[in-house]
């Protein structure tokens, strides 16, 4: 019998509120499908292609766990004036039990 496998994370939104999001590591959504969702203020002008960097976030806790930006990713960032350490674009981190307990935060991309 399948049983769903819950994540529970914490995020930051750009005016510094945070709030505890719930969601099933096997949603097929993303970071920043959830984020949306939960009503962050989370942009994602480009849909989720890793062309226009609005949907930045950094992880504040936990980024060990997460596997390392592909090329598409990696070269947004590069651009992103706004970039750092622990620096990712929400819409290439597809949900994991990895995220359980991370800290993420959104970051203001203008
Ligand atoms: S939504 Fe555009 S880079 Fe993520």
């Amino acid at each position: 019998m399948h049983s769903e496998r819950k994540i529970e994370f914490k995020a930051y939104d750009t005016d510094g509120d945070w709030r505890i999001v719930e969601a099933s590591a096997d949603a097929r959504l993303s970071l920043m499908d959830i984020l949306r969702s939960n009503g962050f203020d989370i942009k994602g002008v480009c849909g989720g292609l890793a062309l226009c960097g609005t949907c930045i976030v950094k992880v504040i806790s936990g980024t060990g766990e997460l596997a390392p930006p592909n090329d598409d990713e990696a070269a947004m960032l590069e651009m992103l004036p706004d970039a750092g350490t622990g620096s990712r674009l929400a819409c290439q981190l597809p949900l994991s039990l990895s995220m359980n307990e991370m800290v993420f935060g959104l970051q203001n991309y203008e």
